[in-house]
């Protein structure tokens, strides 16, 4: 088979009209249009990038459109040479324009043919033709058209129409009898038509004279029979059906990556806006973001689209709500939008949905907040566990087993002090509150919670409670144990429960008739525990507040020394000085007062008060007397000196004790308030002397029966005090602090 162009060449017309300008300009500088531009044409909208000026359009081949006047007075618009532009989509990205049909007719006498071909060239512009559009049409009989690009991809295709029965062929199908079609590849920028001659025509010239091809828009084509007998095609005006360009930026074949690096030449200017990908050859196109619309080519060209124009919402109670870019349906209260059906469904479940889902916010956030308070509450604990050495004593403790000293929990003591209840107050103090409570089920204790606590005492606190804990005396109150895990630590120690040598002397009780030698027993057994402090414990201790209400009496009145509150542990090293001054007024060691230094000679002398105070009966400082007089030490010191110490004593011991153990322990009392500490006896010298004098004989029969009645007597107070307490309940507590300390305000036994 030949191909029809080499049968006639003289009658052979070929029409070559490129599409473009065919030069790919180099330069893409995006222009905005003026608005004076004409955006219409022929009643063809003319959107940019295409315009109707060079100025108005994008600077690059192809989107120039010309306005023209054809013979019968009505102007259309055009691309390329002459190829009329019908209509122009930006969403699409398509342009229809009407192509020409290729046609091949003959007649028998001559056989000559008559042969117009077409070939359409847009591969240097911005088009394709649509490859979803299109079809490659022939209609004929006896027929076979080729389409063919040479210019590229070598590409090659064609079918074959034959009709022998003109019976046979129908209107609207297009299927191999009188007209069939074909898919063009992807990417098709040009294309020829050949048509096959040698076909023996003899059989049907009479009734199909011509034969006709074209690559046209699918859908706009219907079949009609009459095509097969018709010569019209021929007429170029007649001839030519719309056929869909593909177009796009096409620019150096820049995809969207490479296009949106070049903000001097990306075209898709409008915010909103989106660059894709040409499906159809190289390039790109722009389209505004969902929910927008426009033109993505100029700049605000992508507006939001108001949805709720189109009423999309349920017509029966559905209320629309335009976003910038979207929309959403609500329905009014008590119906809910069903998304899947477009409805306003009644919602039954709404007000239960509503109060449970408000209910389980609520909820929700409370348990968030307490779990919250919960763990802060914990940091705060551990974090005052650490500060007050808490880790160190666990450490320690760990390593000295058997040591019985615990460590308690806040919740713990909150539980044993009914959470630190009025009603178990049992003292009072300017630094600390002490609490009776109850621990590990039956065992009584008297926890301290100071007030204020120095940093000094913070820091080596851990530790400190560890050297308390094991000072293990019969004559000192034992340190149970602590808790750290509060800002002040709180201080548990054993409970005794019989008052302080201070009520037994001073107190309202002094209707009891404490006898001489008991008074004298509870110093010694005082002596004994400060002894131990001084010279047994280790690292020694220095009690620093020793004094009458600070020996606390036991069920059986013995005397147990208390309050670790001022205690330090003796200086290791000569710097270490105390500055701020510890103790209570008429105690206070007049020298410690001088150099700030306490030493355990500065209990020594607060002792030698204690024992004043067991000789005498009177209070270290008396306020309500003229100042000469006020304090103890100085009028018993006087008058020692003046050699008449019957004048400090009271009648009933002037009349009842031994003269030898009244001297003695004046004597002993004066060397404990000598102004230089280191004249001053130690705690054991004072503690044997003490031993000494108690040893003196006296009248062995009376003092026994008086002893075993005395007994008996302070028991009997003790335990009335004691029950007392255990039915004390509200406000009507006796504190071991009042009107009976004068001098002391802060002075209460545990607390001061
Ligand atoms: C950006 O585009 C302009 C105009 O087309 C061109 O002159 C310039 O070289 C391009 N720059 C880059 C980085 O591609
Ligand atoms: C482009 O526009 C100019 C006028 O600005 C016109 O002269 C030219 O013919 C146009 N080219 C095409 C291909 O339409
Ligand atoms: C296009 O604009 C330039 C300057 O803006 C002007 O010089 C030129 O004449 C214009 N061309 C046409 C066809 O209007
Ligand atoms: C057939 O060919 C002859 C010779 O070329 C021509 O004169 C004649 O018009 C043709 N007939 C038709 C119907 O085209
Ligand atoms: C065309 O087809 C019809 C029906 O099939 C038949 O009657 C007729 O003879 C056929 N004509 C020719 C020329 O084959
Ligand atoms: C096809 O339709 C045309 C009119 O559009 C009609 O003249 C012709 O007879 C029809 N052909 C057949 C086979 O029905
Ligand atoms: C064409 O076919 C007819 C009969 O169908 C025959 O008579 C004629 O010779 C053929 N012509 C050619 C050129 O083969
Ligand atoms: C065509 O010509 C053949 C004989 O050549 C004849 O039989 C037939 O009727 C003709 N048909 C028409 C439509 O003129
Ligand atoms: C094609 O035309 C026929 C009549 O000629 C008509 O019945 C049919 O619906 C048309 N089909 C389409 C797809 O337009």
């Amino acid at each position: 088979m030949e191909y029809g162009s080499a049968v006639s060449a003289q009658l052979m017309l070929v029409g070559l009209l490129a599409v473009l300008a065919a030069q790919e300009t180099p330069v893409a500088v995006v222009a905005i249009p003026s608005p004076e531009c004409q955006k219409r044409c022929g009643g063809v909208d003319i959107p940019y990038p295409f315009g109707l000026d060079r100025n108005c359009s994008l600077p690059v081949g192809g989107f120039n459109v010309s306005c023209q006047q054809g013979p019968d007075g009505v102007y259309r618009p055009f691309i390329g040479r002459n190829l009329e532009l019908l209509d122009i989509s930006l969403i699409h990205g398509t342009a229809r324009v009407l192509n020409h049909i290729s046609t091949y007719c003959y007649n028998t006498s001559s056989r000559s043919m008559d042969l117009d071909t077409w070939k359409f060239n847009a591969l240097h512009g911005q088009y394709r033709f649509s490859d979803v559009h299109n079809k490659f049409t022939v209609i004929g009989c006896n027929t076979l058209a080729y389409i063919t690009d040479d210019t590229s991809t070598g590409y090659q295709s064609g079918c074959v129409s034959t009709c022998q029965n003109l019976s046979l062929i129908a209107n609207g199908s297009c299927s191999g009898l009188g007209c069939c079609q074909t898919s063009i590849p992807r990417g098709l920028g040009f294309y020829d038509v050949r048509f096959a001659v040698g076909f023996n025509t003899s059989q049907i010239w009479n009734f199909s004279r011509c034969s006709y091809a074209v690559l046209m828009e699918a859908e706009t084509f219907n079949f009609s029979t009459t095509y097969i007998t018709t010569t019209e095609f021929k007429d170029t005006n007649v001839g030519r059906v719309p056929v869909v360009m593909d177009w796009a930026i096409r620019i150096g074949a820049m995809s969207c990556e490479v296009a949106k690096q070049n903000k001097t030449a990306y075209a898709c200017l409008s915010d909103n806006s989106d660059c894709v990908d040409s499906v159809n050859g190289p390039g790109y196109r722009c389209s505004c973001s969902k929910g927008y619309q426009g033109n993505p080519y100029l700049e605000d060209g992508c507006q939001d689209i108001d949805e709720c124009s189109d009423s999309p919402c349920p017509s029966a109670g559905g209320i629309c709500h335009n976003t910038v870019g979207s929309y959403w349906c609500s329905c009014r209260p008590g119906r809910r939008f069903n998304e899947q059906r477009n409805t306003c469904d009644p919602d039954t479940g709404f007000i239960t949905g509503l109060t449970v889902g408000f209910l389980g916010l609520v909820i929700f956030s409370l348990f968030g907040y307490m779990i919250f308070q919960k763990r802060k509450l914990n940091q705060v604990k551990q974090e005052y566990f650490r500060q007050h050495g808490g880790v160190l004593l666990f450490e320690k403790m760990r390593s000295e087993r058997g040591l019985a000293f615990t460590v308690f929990t806040e919740a713990e003591l909150i539980q044993a002090t009914n959470n630190y209840d009025k009603s178990r107050i049992i003292g009072k103090g300017g630094h600390g509150i002490v609490y009776k409570g109850i621990v590990k089920g039956n065992m009584p204790v008297a926890i301290k919670r100071c007030t204020v606590i120095n940093e000094r005492q913070k820091k080596g606190f851990g530790e400190e409670m560890l050297i308390l804990s094991q000072i293990n005396h019969k004559n000192i109150v034992k340190l149970v144990g602590c808790c750290l895990e509060v800002e002040v630590p709180v201080l548990v120690y054993e409970f005794v429960p019989c008052g302080t040598l201070y009520e037994l002397i001073h107190g309202k009780n002094q209707a009891l008739q404490i006898s001489f030698s008991t008074l004298l027993r509870i110093a010694h057994e005082a002596a004994e525990g400060l002894n131990f402090l001084h010279s047994h414990a280790s690292p020694p201790i220095i009690h620093g507040d020793v004094k009458t209400a600070n020996v606390l009496l036991d069920e059986n009145y013995m005397a147990k020394v208390s309050d670790f509150g001022a205690s330090i542990l003796a200086p290791s090293d000569e710097e270490q000085y105390v500055t701020m001054v510890q103790g209570t007024c008429g105690y206070l060691d007049p020298e410690y007062m001088q150099t700030c230094q306490l030493t355990q000679k500065s209990d020594v002398y607060s002792f030698g008060i204690i024992l004043l105070e067991i000789l005498t009966g009177q209070v270290p400082l008396k306020l309500d007397v003229p100042e000469m007089q006020r304090s103890l030490s100085s009028n018993f010191l006087s008058a020692m000196k003046e050699n008449n110490l019957d004048a400090v004593l009271p009648s009933h011991i002037k009349g009842q004790e031994s003269t030898e153990l009244i001297r003695g322990l004046a004597e002993l009392a004066k060397q404990c308030l000598d102004m230089c500490g280191s004249n001053r006896p130690s705690m054991k010298e004072i503690a044997d002397e003490l031993g000494r004098l108690r040893k003196l004989p006296l009248h062995p029969w009376v003092q026994t029966n008086a002893q075993v009645t005395e007994t008996q007597s302070l028991l009997t107070a003790c335990f009335e005090t004691a029950s007392f307490e255990l039915d004390a309940s509200g406000t009507g507590y006796p504190t071991q602090e009042g009107e009976s300390l004068p001098m002391n305000p802060t002075s209460s036994y545990y607390a001061r």
